[in-house]
């Protein structure tokens, strides 16, 4: 994973800020190196880990409908593109759309998503962006003559606690005339659960890469082991949490710091909030956008929206 310098160090700045503070947190940002980009992708083909099917199946069922509202001659954007597969499943459909912009903070992704779709659309214009999402970038000049309209599926809004989440979709609004968001839906809380605490424990080896990271990174002395995974439903918040628990009192050094843990601490290391059809329309609204449409799958677990201005 190739990250642009100051991202890098203002990363490693968030680290150990989230770590010395009270409660110890961490960025869920950190979570994607190249290991723990690997355990995710291994995550969504987990059987409790329903979020990518249910929305592969909601953009395999409804995409022409998504492709009607969107109309003739969009640019598309897709800020953290990865590898570009969901964006290929929309533009499929979408009617002489007049080019596609994945936003991507690492080179080596971007260069994937640049492939991958110049292979599926040899001739479709793209414009890839690399620049940091989460802060403010500016679309390439195409977009000033035409229809942006922002891809944001794999319900990673999800990952940003509301107030971020609200900004996210405010700058969007700015620059965008339409926006198609996968977010997913609250949900008993079992289901919840062992989607993020799956019984291979994927999902423990993906939090737990956090501390060999830090590891290598800060030349720290986590032993992984003494910490546990834990996936918590938050209802008040309306989220699920990650921590990590340590089983014992333990010291570590990070850094050329000591770290105090005393038994059962937890370090927070990421949220995942689940909306509401109504609670999402509520923050989209906010946001200066209308939810205009709405597609679930069969199971009504995850949903795609679509806001326009
Ligand atoms: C990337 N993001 C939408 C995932 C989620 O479901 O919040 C990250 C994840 N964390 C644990 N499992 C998956």
């Amino acid at each position: 994973m190739t990250l642009p310098a100051a991202t890098a160090e203002r990363l490693r700045g968030a680290v150990l800020e989230g770590l010395l503070g009270t409660p110890k947190r961490l960025p869920s940002a950190y979570l994607y190196d190249t290991a723990g980009s690997a355990l995710f992708e291994s995550i969504c083909e987990l059987p409790e880990y329903y979020l990518t099917r249910a929305e592969t199946e909601i953009l395999q069922r409804h995409a022409p409908d998504m492709a009607r509202r969107i109309g003739a001659g969009a640019l598309l954007v897709e800020p953290g593109c990865g590898s570009g597969e969901k964006a290929c499943m929309l533009l499929q459909h979408l009617r002489e759309p007049v080019g596609f912009v994945p936003i991507e903070i690492s080179t080596s992704a971007l260069e994937g998503a640049r492939r991958l779709l110049r292979e599926r659309f040899p001739a479709l214009p793209v414009h890839a962006l690399q620049a940091d999402f989460t802060a403010s970038f500016t679309l390439p000049e195409v977009a000033a003559a035409s229809r942006p309209v922002f891809f944001f599926p794999g319900s990673t809004l999800g990952n940003f606690d509301p107030a971020n989440a609200l900004s996210l979709l405010r700058r969007w609004r700015a620059m965008g005339s339409g926006a198609l968001v996968g977010v997913d839906l609250r949900k008993d809380p079992d289901t919840l659960v062992a989607a993020y605490d799956d019984a291979r424990g994927v999902t423990a080896a993906f939090n737990l890469n956090l501390l060999e990271r830090i590891n290598r990174e800060f030349g720290a002395d986590f032993d992984p082991g003494s910490f546990a995974h834990e996936a918590i439903w938050n209802a008040t918040e309306s989220r699920i949490e990650m921590h990590l628990r340590s089983r014992h009192a333990q010291t570590v050094r990070v850094d050329g710091q000591r770290l105090e843990f005393r038994a059962g601490e937890t370090i927070h290391t990421e949220n995942s909030y689940k909306y509401t059809v109504q609670g999402f329309a509520d923050l989209a609204r906010h946001a200066g956008w209308t939810l205009s449409g709405h597609w679930t799958d069969s199971g009504g677990r995850f949903a795609e929206y679509f806001l326009e201005p």
